[in-house]
């Protein structure tokens, strides 16, 4: 038995815009381990948010197949929860509203909906606020509300999309902090992409690397890192850098053929 969650078997994905064809992804491997924390970084436009997008089955792959505990996937299913990085709150309902809606949809009775939803908004530190709308809320309050919504029908696995791409830097590292606690405590499999290299390595067992578009599996880094992470240490340097480098490369891979320059040239043009 694979203690694999998530597997992405050749995944590729076509888009057709106006006649245009757009290869988002092509070829990509990958595995998610049961309980992981996954954080995934690469160039803008590489695919990242079409690759949540498939493990969601929010899409469908063009071909290759995406695996669920060993069981191709074809529908969206409440074991697995996205979060975008807008916050996709209903702004006509309450807080408590907009975490009762997930387990409306599952039919969960209303005392059990209303129990699961008060703890949610507890544990992401919302406690008082259930009656507030979402306009009377921070940027921070509303993604750990769309957090605890996501949270409450109890999904195996959490996809999430830059989540704290929107956040200011003192309420992004408070919500890295948390989210990481959630995560020991309620022991899912997590899927975070973001453009954040630092985020990427605080919050990861691994961190995948991706291509420029078509995206595939650049490489994968490690983090042996003991938490809680020091993002000052000069372990956590070491291996930003490294990671860094790599990214580097990569797009300047993508520059020099898309302008038919070596790679001299460009370093000579950036430095
Ligand atoms: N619905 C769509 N229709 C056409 N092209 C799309 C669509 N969604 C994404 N793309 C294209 O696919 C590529 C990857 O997009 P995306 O997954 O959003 O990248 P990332 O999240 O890494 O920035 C981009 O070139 C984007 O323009
Ligand atoms: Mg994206």
């Amino acid at each position: 038995m694979s203690n694999n969650k998530l597997e992405c078997l050749s995944v590729s994905k076509l888009y057709e815009k106006n006649g245009n064809k757009i290869w988002a992804l092509k070829n990509l491997n990958l595995e998610v381990k049961e309980g992981e924390f996954l954080a995934i970084v690469g160039p803008s436009g590489c695919g990242k948010s079409t690759l949540l997008k498939l493990m969601a089955s929010l899409e469908r792959p063009t071909e290759g197949k995406i695996l669920l505990d060993g069981k191709e996937l074809r529908d969206p299913g409440p074991e697995r929860a996205m979060v975008f990085q807008y916050f996709s709150l209903f702004p006509w309902c309450t807080v408590l509203e907009n975490v009762e809606f997930g387990l409306k949809m599952l039919n969960v009775e209303e005392d059990e909906r209303r129990e699961r939803a008060l703890h949610y908004i507890k544990l992401v530190g919302l406690e008082g606020f259930e009656d507030y709308y979402p306009r009377q809320l921070s940027g921070g309050m509303k993604q750990r509300v769309a957090l605890a919504r996501a949270l409450a029908v109890n999904p195996e696995v959490l996809l999430m999309d830059e989540p704290f791409g929107s956040l200011d830097a003192q309420t992004r590292n408070f919500l890295q902090a948390e989210l990481l606690k959630i995560w020991e405590e309620e022991k899912k499999t997590i899927v975070f992409v973001t453009h954040s290299i630092i985020e990427a390595v605080y919050l990861g067992d691994r961190v995948v690397l991706m291509t420029s578009r078509p995206g595939r599996v650049k490489e994968v880094f490690e983090i042996d890192i003991e938490r809680p992470r020091d993002k000052g240490s000069s372990e956590f340097s070491r291996v930003r850098s490294e990671i860094l480098s790599s990214l580097k490369k990569e797009v300047l891979k993508t520059i020099s053929s898309e302008y038919s320059l070596d790679l001299k040239e460009i370093a000579e043009m950036i430095r």
